[in-house]
This record gives C-alpha cells, structure tokens and sequence, in this order.
C-alpha cells in the first residue's frame, strides 16, 4: 500500500523561474506610470499613495509570551518600542475616501537592534509591517499580478480595456476586495504575505485587529478626506488600540506559502499590542515627513524574513521605487531614527468637550461655502481665526454688513471656551464662543447673543471652519449652522440662508483667498 506523503514542508518556499524578470517589468511599467503622473509635481508613492496620516504610536510586546513566541522584535524582556504608523488608501490615483478601496497600515518600530536584511542597510534600527483591509490576496501568483498591472498601469487605454474583457482575468478581478470605511481606526488588517518566524521552518501571516474598547470618532462622512479628519477628531481626544496577532503556517498544502488567495485557517496568537496616541498630527510638516518616508517589507531583521513569490519580488520593487521618487523629489532616502524626544509633543490627556458643546445634527438649517487657497494649512488658520484681520476680509455682501470691529471677551480667541464680540457695519452685535479647536485642522464656535432681530429667529447658531490640504494647496471649508425657534423662523432663515448668508460666506472666504495668495 502506497501512502501519499505531502512534498511540501513548513516555511518553506518555492522559487519559480521568471521572479527576476518580472520584477524588472514592474519597476520599468511603475517607473513609466509615476513618471507620466507626476512630471512637474512632488512625485508620491505608485499605490497607497493618499495618506490619511502618519502617527506615532508605541508596539509594546505582551508580557509572559512563552519561549517560542520569543524570537526577533519578540525576543528578550518584553519591550515596547516607539512606531510611526502610516494609514493609506490603496489606490494610485488620489481619490474621495466614499470610494471603495484597499486600505492600507504601514508601522515601522524604531530603534529595533540587531542585523537587518538589506545590504545598504544592515545596521539601520527599524522593522517594517506592512498589512491592508482584506485577509488574502487577489493574485494567484506573481504572473497573474504582472499581466494585471501592465494592463492598468499602461498608458494605453486599450491595453486596459482588452484586459477588462478578456474572460480569462474575471477570477482576479472578483478577488480584489475594496472596502468602504468610515475610519482607518476602525477596521482590521492582514499580510496577506507569510513571513519567517525565528527559524527556517515555522511561518506566520500578520493581522492587526481593533480592540472593542476604543473610543472612535465619525463624525463626517462625505468630505474628500474625510478618513484624515475622523482621525484627526479621534486621536485629539483618544488613543487607539491594535492588537497584533500571528497565525502560524500548520499544514503546508492547505496552508500555502506561494499562494496568498488561500487564508490561513490556524488560530489567531496575540503577540503585541499597538496603541496609537492621542495626537496632534496633520500638520503639513508632518503630512510631508509621511509621505517622504520608505515602507518596505524587508526592512526586516532575518527573524522575520519575507517570504513568497510576492514578498521576493516586492524586495526589487520597494526598493528601486522609493529610491527613484526621492531622486525625482531631490531628496535623501532616510530611515528616522528614535529618539528620547519621540513622545515631546504627544500631550495627553487633551480637554474633552461636552456633548451639549457639539453642533447639533438635528432640527438645524445649514449653508456652506469653500475656496481652494494656494498657501499653507498654518497660514490659512491664522489669518482665518485672527480678530484682527476679521474685518479685512469679511465684507458687505448684498444685504448682509461685514465685520468692522472685534472685541476679545475673554482670553485671546483661540482656546475652547475663549470668546469675542463681533460688531458689523449695520450696528447689529454678537457674541461668539469657541467650542472646538483643533488647530490648523478645525475650529467651531457658537453665537448664544445677537443684539437684533436674529434673537427672534434662533437660539444658537454655529460656524465650523475646515482647513484641509489637497494637491498641496489649502482647501477652507466654512459650515454655518442655524437651530431656528419655531416654523415661521425656519422658513424665514431658509431663505436668508439660501438668497444671502452662503454669498456673504462665500465672497469672504474669496476675499481672505485674495489675502493670503498675495
Ligand atoms: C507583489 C505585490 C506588491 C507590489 C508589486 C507592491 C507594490 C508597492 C509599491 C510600489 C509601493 C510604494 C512603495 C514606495 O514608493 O515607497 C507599495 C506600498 C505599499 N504596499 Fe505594496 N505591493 C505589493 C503587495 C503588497 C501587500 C501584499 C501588502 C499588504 C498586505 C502591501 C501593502 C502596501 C502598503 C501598506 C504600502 C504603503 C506603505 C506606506 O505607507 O508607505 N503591498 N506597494
């Protein structure tokens, strides 16, 4: 009696012949795509290249893991390290986060020791995860991917199109899972990928979960970036919790290295906990260090070695590809370094606001108005929420006067609870009150006094200001919200809102455009 006896064997890999070649493909077909994009602009990165933020975060490995567990970043006295953790949308072209897509978390942990894998690099101190919104991926194997991205990376829109109707491609297609999201905090992660574990023979595959205990914040759903600012609310007030999993390879048929569709059926084995600090982190400064940093899976100490047909090729693709947009973009290729200033700037706990402090959702009239301005987040901020250049820029429009004098009541405007009066040219009053301040990023207020026929009308009325960076450029966003007191003052509002409030909103923020573009 025969018995079949598996070939194959755990951890494991098996190298086909044209890796190499294809490799060379993708780079040229990546190098040709970015090249096109962004021929007078800041090159950014082929795929996951809308960048919800760039955080810091600690990667603190559980206490009492047992011996096995206790190889690589894992080894020794169970230590916390210092992480940046970058959130993307997988995309190449920037698009509205409402899009589906595959989202992205890159986590990068400083001042790991030891050796690491890449030649320039060896002595360099920073271990790489990189994980994304769905447990498998949608290429069987390498050649599959390749004929996939020479078709949607090509110039040539034929190209693309046979490759949509070819009946052949359907399978791939049907398993690329894009994902809606409201927040990257808020949805789990996996490698896909299998990596080594300590010795040649054991591998595992990553996952990342949200702990059920985090306080999450969705507040906007529709913005182009609203991923960006329902982080950005949540980190002000909270942290975040990611515990860190392994799933070990168990049965090397079932459980294939080479072919990433396949899930891992093995237990899921916690190892670490990764806890994004409540922070201040949209500032363009930091926006731009995120996009000039380098994720790539072989930044790896030998523990945790990449492994799979997609890993090997991923190590010429990463490599080659952030070294060309840094050359384009006239910048070194760094690796950050950690530092006992890492955590300087994360303050915590930040003032929370009352609930009764929130504009209200419900029983409200609403108008808006938006400009695009060619300067910094920072600078848009404060010239918008100065007292003094109020007056500058906010002028008569129609029949609604402009601001000519700004009064501060109590500190200087710029703190939760601070408050100004505001007098316009027609004599009319009020008083306005910060209740939200996230700075360089959003501030609300809300007005409770108005010295005319407003204070028949409505009992608070509120304005948001946004400030968000697209392209590189600064988008102000101003949202006026009315709560209004009975039917005939709904109607009343309705029209004034309609006829003169959004001009007036708008031929401001035109004016504070022609300001800060000066
Ligand atoms: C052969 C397959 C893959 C190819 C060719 C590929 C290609 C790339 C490229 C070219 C970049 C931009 C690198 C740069 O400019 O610095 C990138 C970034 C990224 N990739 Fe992949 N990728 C592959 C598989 C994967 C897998 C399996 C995952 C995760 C499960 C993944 C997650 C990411 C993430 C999260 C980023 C953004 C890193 C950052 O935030 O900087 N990729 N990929």
């Amino acid at each position: 009696m025969s018995v079949m006896v598996s070939e194959k064997k755990i951890g494991r890999e098996y190298v086909t012949a044209d890796e190499d070649t294809i490799a060379t493909q993708m780079v040229n077909e990546f190098e040709a795509q970015v090249t096109r994009m962004y021929k007078d602009k800041k090159m950014l990165r082929q795929v996951h290249t809308k960048m919800h933020g760039c955080v810091k975060a600690s990667f603190a490995v559980e206490p009492n893991l047992p011996d096995d567990f206790k190889v690589g970043v894992f080894a020794g006295a169970p230590r916390k390290y210092n992480a940046w953790v970058r959130f993307s949308n997988g995309n190449t072209e920037t698009q509205k986060d409402k899009k589906k897509d595959i989202r992205g978390i890159a986590i990068k942990l400083l001042g790991v020791p030891g050796e690491k894998i890449l030649n320039d690099e060896h002595f360099l101190e920073t271990q790489d995860f990189l994980l994304m919104s769905s447990e498998t991926f949608f290429a069987k194997t390498i050649k599959e991917l390749n004929t996939l991205l020479a078709a949607f990376t090509s110039a040539s829109k034929i190209k693309f199109l046979l490759y949509l109707l070819n009946p052949l491609h359907l399978p791939t297609l049907m398993r690329v899972k894009k994902i809606a999201c409201d927040n990257p905090l808020n949805i789990p992660y996996w490698s896909t990928q299998p990596y080594q574990f300590g010795t040649v023979d054991q591998a595992v595959k990553y996952h990342l979960r949200p702990s059920p205990d985090n306080k999450i914040v969705v507040e906007n759903t529709t913005d182009y970036n609203y991923l960006r600012y329902n982080l950005a609310q949540t980190l002000y007030d909270n942290e975040a919790k990611f515990d860190f999993y392994v799933q070990f390879q168990t049965d090397a048929e079932a459980m294939p290295i080479e072919d990433p569709t396949v899930p891992w059926t093995s237990q899921y084995i916690k190892l670490a906990t990764l806890t994004v600090y409540a922070q201040v982190f949209d500032s363009n400064a930091q926006i731009e260090f995120g996009d000039n940093l380098s994720f790539n899976p072989w930044h790896t100490l030998p523990a945790h070695r990449p492994l799979g047909s997609f890993n090997r090729v991923r190590k010429r693709v990463y490599e080659v590809m952030s070294k060309f947009r840094h050359d384009k973009n006239k910048l070194p290729v760094i690796e950050p370094k950690d530092s006992p200033d890492f955590l300087k700037d994360i303050v915590h706990p930040f003032h929370k606001n009352s609930i009764d402090q929130q504009v209200p959702s419900k029983k409200i009239l609403q108008t808006a108005a938006e400009v695009i301005v060619n300067c910094s987040k920072e600078k848009a901020y404060l010239y918008i929420s100065s007292n003094k250049e109020l007056p500058n820029w906010l002028l008569k429009a129609g029949p609604v006067y402009g601001v000519i004098n700004v009064k501060s009541l109590q500190a200087d405007y710029k703190k939760v609870g601070d408050k100004r009066w505001i007098e316009r040219g027609d004599g009319g009053k009020l008083e306005e009150e910060l209740i939200s301040v996230h700075r360089f990023s959003h501030y609300a207020y809300q007005i409770t006094k108005f010295s005319d026929f407003f204070r028949k009308l409505t009992d608070k009325a509120f304005g948001q200001m946004w400030f968000d960076t697209v392209d590189d450029q600064t988008r102000i966003s101003w949202v006026y919200t009315f709560t209004y007191k009975n039917v005939f003052a709904k109607l009343f509002l309705k029209l004034f809102l309609s006829l003169f409030l959004k001009k007036y909103l708008q031929n401001g923020l035109n004016n504070a455009k022609a300001y800060l573009e000066d």
